[in-house]
């Protein structure tokens, strides 16, 4: 598995597992509310994918293996991870896990001190084995009953 940075040519199949990781995975978030479903995947989309892979001041990373995008990493430079998603089939190979570190590194690589994201409850414990904090009352988004805003301090880099 390598990962890189996502080009427009990978945002069908980038969008795919977005949307797969989010109706097949995280449904203590949604509990399979149609309302809240349909806020979430509303800006999944080929052409937004496509936008976010270009966006200046950010990064949009891809793991990939035989072709395949298996996860799909969001940043912003000033370490704002927007999204980490991972397909269904690939979960719990360590695939997330290699993905956040490379959030991380690209973060600090662009002077950020911490990285900052807001958790679903699907992966609140995933974030909290991972060295990030609870900073601040939880709060619903799309709907759901609650998100984590959460915070980890990087290395300063050298
Ligand atoms: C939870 C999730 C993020 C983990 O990703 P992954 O690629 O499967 O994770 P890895 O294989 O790298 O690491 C496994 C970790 O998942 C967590 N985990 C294990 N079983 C779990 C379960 N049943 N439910 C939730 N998390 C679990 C643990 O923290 C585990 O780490 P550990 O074995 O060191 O304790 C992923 O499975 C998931 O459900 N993603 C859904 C999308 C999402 O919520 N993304 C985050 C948006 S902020």
């Amino acid at each position: 598995m390598i990962i890189r940075d996502a080009t427009p040519a990978d945002a069908k199949q980038a969008c795919q597992v977005l949307r797969d990781s989010i109706v097949e995975l995280c449904s203590a978030d949604h509990r399979d509310d149609p309302v809240i479903l349909s806020r979430w995947l509303a800006n999944k989309t080929p052409d937004n994918v496509a936008a976010w892979a270009v966006a200046s001041g950010r990064a949009l990373l891809v793991a990939v293996e035989d072709g395949a995008i298996l996860a799909v990493g969001g940043l912003t430079h000033a370490g704002e991870i927007t999204a980490n998603y991972v397909a269904p089939a690939a979960r719990f190979r360590g695939v997330s896990s290699a993905m956040l570190a490379a959030l991380e590194q690209r973060a600090a690589a662009h002077g950020a001190a911490s990285c900052t994201l807001l958790s679903t409850e699907t992966a609140h414990r995933f974030y909290l084995a991972r060295g990030y904090r609870d900073e601040g009352p939880s709060v619903g988004k799309f709907g759901t009953a609650a998100s984590y805003s959460m915070v980890k301090p990087l290395r300063v880099q050298e």
